[in-house]
């Protein structure tokens, strides 16, 4: 008997990176996955290299209510239930508020935080028949200043804030809510990030550097990986968190136990 056997899990963002390792891990535990995204060729990409009968890919974009609505529906059709919702989807636009246009603020807020509102509103009815559970991707930058990305510290700071403020509203409905917040992880979001302070050539070398900053990254001579951060999620999701909730688990290599002197 698998941890996941028997019971179905959202995932938004899940087509790439950590969202996609998650539904790897949930897979391989017996889960069954609806994966979601907003770019088609990256669906297309994540289903071929799944190619499981468990899952099921919808395209919605986070900043859609009814797509999101849809693809919960989904799930119901297919397998009666949702047990749970991971909100993965996250975006990055570099800016301090000296540079940075106010539609891109507004759009990092929609993505990462708004989306993940808009995804929990359209999961709760199902979730709460199933005494589901919710996971909320956020970042140690949550916890942490990082200069010149204020609009996303904004956003996963706020996305820590609302998972307790769920967890509140939700426990009576047996739904537990919580959040990740990863440091460094090896992901095309990382090497994105990577690839705008730094020429083509120099991305290696940076992505290695910052996985280095990591106590444990150091320590074990490799980056974060996605999959580091799908098992912390997955513990989440799981009975065996049965009385966890309102809480942020870190998954940084101790990045936020360390005075950056
Ligand atoms: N990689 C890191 O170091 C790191 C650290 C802390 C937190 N995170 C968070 O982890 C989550 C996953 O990021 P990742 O690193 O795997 O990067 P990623 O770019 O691989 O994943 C982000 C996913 O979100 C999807 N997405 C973007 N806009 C969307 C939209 N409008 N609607 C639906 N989906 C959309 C992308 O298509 C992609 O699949 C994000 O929330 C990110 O902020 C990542």
């Amino acid at each position: 008997m698998s941890r996941f056997d028997g019971r179905v899990v959202m995932v938004t963002g899940g087509a790439t990176g950590i969202g996609f390792a998650i539904v790897e891990e949930l897979l391989s535990e017996g889960g069954a996955v609806v994966l979601t995204g907003h770019d088609a060729v990256q669906i297309r990409d994540a289903a071929a290299q799944l190619g499981q009968q468990r899952v099921v890919t919808v395209a919605a974009d986070v900043r859609d209510q009814a797509a999101l609505h849809h693809a919960v529906q989904v799930a119901v059709d297919q397998w009666g239930r949702l047990d749970g919702l991971v909100c993965a989807a996250g975006i990055q636009i570099p800016g301090t508020v000296g540079t940075m246009l106010e539609a891109d603020w507004q759009q990092v807020l929609d993505v990462n935080l708004t989306g993940a509102f808009r995804a929990v509103k359209a999961a709760l009815p199902a979730l709460s028949l199933a005494g589901g559970a919710i996971v909320l991707l956020a970042s140690v930058q949550a916890h942490l200043g990082k200069r010149n990305g204020v609009a996303y510290v904004a956003a996963k700071g706020a996305l820590v804030a609302l998972t307790r403020a769920m967890a509140l509203d939700h426990a009576e409905s047996g739904i537990r809510v919580n959040s990740v917040s990863p440091g460094v992880v090896d992901t095309p979001l990382l090497r994105q990030a990577a690839s705008r302070v730094a020429g083509a050539d120099q991305v290696e070398a940076l992505v290695a550097g910052w996985a280095q900053a990591q106590p444990l990254g150091s320590a074990r001579g490799r980056p974060c990986m996605p999959r580091d951060v799908a098992r912390a999620v997955l513990f989440l999701l799981s009975d065996e968190a049965h009385y966890i909730s309102g809480a942020d688990v870190a998954v940084d290599g101790g990045l936020g136990a360390k005075l950056a002197l």
